[in-house]
């Protein structure tokens, strides 16, 4: 299937998903297993959120990741710093890339925003070469959109610091 239509399947079931559930982490851990498992080339996604100086590993499908990133460090740390989608094409060309797997091709990343504030962005890895461009950064935003929402949350590991 054409992967705007997936996407555009996927909303909906992201808002029935998350509706009226105050679980928020178990809420993102649902978003990242269904975007992990409607998209094959999606070999991890997730959530890194903002506390202080840094990303902390949030919910996610995949391999084992690293904790903690600082601001302006990886492609999560820039699209943190830059408060705009950074689409990869080839990780291995990015100055600064952390390689949490050496399977991982390329990258997208989304900034989640609190007003004009970074509180967290969505990573999603491929294993293949230029896996992500403008269809993933227009429906991965709408995503953002919808999961705002789940980090105005009381659950300490989920909050800004
Ligand atoms: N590659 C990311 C680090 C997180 S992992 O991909 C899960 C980065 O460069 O920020």
């Amino acid at each position: 299937m054409e992967k705007a239509k997936t996407y555009e399947q996927l909303l909906p079931q992201i808002e029935s998903l998350i509706k009226d559930v105050d679980n928020h982490v178990g809420a993102l851990a649902n978003v990242s297993a269904l975007l992990h498992s409607s998209f094959l080339h999606y070999f991890w996604c997730g959530f890194y959120i903002v506390k202080g100086d840094a990303l902390e590993l949030g919910p996610f499908q995949g391999e084992v990741a690293c904790y903690t990133i600082k601001k302006g460090r990886g492609v999560c740390g820039k699209a943190w710093e830059d408060k705009q989608t950074v689409v990869v094409p080839n990780v291995l060309q990015f100055p600064g890339h952390i390689a949490c797997s050496s399977k991982s091709r390329s990258e997208i990343v989304v900034p989640v925003f609190r007003g004009d504030n970074v509180i967290a962005v969505i990573d999603v890895d491929s294993k293949g070469y230029s896996a992500f461009d403008d269809i993933d950064k227009e429906w991965l935003e709408k995503i953002e959109k919808l999961i705002r929402p789940l980090f105005d949350t009381n659950d300490a590991s989920l909050k800004e610091k």
